[in-house]
Formats: structure tokens, C-alpha cells, sequence
């Protein structure tokens, strides 16, 4: 499986998540074709991945308003129909909805969403280190 992340970060935990994801999905045999920020995108990595990672962080008033940052840059990536996608986000205290909108603007690209993770910004090994094994235990295999 080869996977593309792309992410979108403002003091950094966000890039951080990003490359400790791609540091486990490659123990576990993936192939990461980019880890790229989504205002700098690497078309070529996007379109060689089977599966495409999005991840931002959450903003808000941190137990209202929540959403996922700049998720309206999310609509100008290109399509991917046909590829899988995960999403997460980080966050400090409480993710609210954020996730969920994630998947709706991932999924708007024409993307299969299998799941995401919230992950806190204090806990980003081990919370990378699961989502990778969840996305490793539930990509269905490819022919
Ligand atoms: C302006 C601003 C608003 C934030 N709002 C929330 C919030 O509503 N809920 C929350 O859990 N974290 C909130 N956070 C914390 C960030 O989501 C968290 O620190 C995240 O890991 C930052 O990611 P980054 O380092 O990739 O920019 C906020 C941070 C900032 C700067």
C-alpha cells in the first residue's frame, strides 16, 4: 500500500503527527510517496498513492466552535476518486466535531474514507503510532 500524507500545521504538531504516521506505516511495509504541507502539494506523490492522509489541526474556542483548520483548502486538492483516504487532527483539549468535517471535505473529492483520529498534541507518538495500526488493521487489500 502506498500512502500520501498531507498536512496542514501552524506551530508544528500537526507536520510532527504527519511524519511519525509515515515513520509506522513504513515499518509495517507501506510506502509513503509524500509527507507534504497542503499549500506545498507534490502532485506525483498524490497521484501514486493508494491511499491519501489528511491531517489538520483543530481550531476554536476550545469547547465550542470547533472545526477543522482550513478545511476549505481541502476542496482545491485534486480529485481522488478511487483512492482510499484517512484523516486526523490534532488538538489540545477537545476536538468536538472537527474529524467529522474532515471526512465530509475528504470525501466531497471523491475519496473512500475509512476512518480517522483525533490525536492530542501531548501524546503524538503514541497516538500516531495507533492510528497507523488502525489504518494498517482496516485497509481492505487492493488488487
Ligand atoms: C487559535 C487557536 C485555536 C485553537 N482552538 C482549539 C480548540 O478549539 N480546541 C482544541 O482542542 N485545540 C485548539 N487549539 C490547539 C491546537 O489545535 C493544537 O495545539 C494543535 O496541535 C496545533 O497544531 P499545529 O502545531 O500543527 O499547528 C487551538 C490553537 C490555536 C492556535
Amino acid at each position: 500500500m502506498k500512502a500520501a500524507i498531507l498536512y496542514t500545521s501552524l506551530t508544528g504538531n500537526t507536520r510532527r503527527a504527519g511524519e511519525l504516521i509515515a515513520a509506522n506505516l513504513q515499518q509495517e511495509g507501506w510506502g509513503i510517496t509524500t509527507v507534504s504541507p497542503l499549500n506545498e502539494l507534490e502532485m506525483a506523490g498524490i497521484q501514486e498513492a493508494d491511499m491519501v492522509i489528511v491531517g489538520t489541526w483543530v481550531h476554536g474556542l476550545f469547547v465550542v466552535g470547533q472545526a477543522p483548520w482550513n478545511v476549505g483548502a481541502i476542496a482545491h486538492l485534486p480529485a481522488m476518486r478511487g483512492k482510499l483516504a484517512a484523516t486526523y487532527c490534532t488538538f489540545a483539549l477537545n476536538p468536538g466535531k472537527s474529524l467529522d468535517k474532515l471526512d465530509t471535505a475528504v470525501s466531497h473529492l471523491g475519496a473512500e474514507v475509512i476512518g480517522g483520529l483525533a490525536l492530542h498534541r501531548s501524546k503524538l507518538h503514541e497516538h500516531s503510532e495507533e492510528f497507523a495500526a488502525r489504518l494498517v488493521a482496516n485497509t481492505p487489500a487492493r488488487a
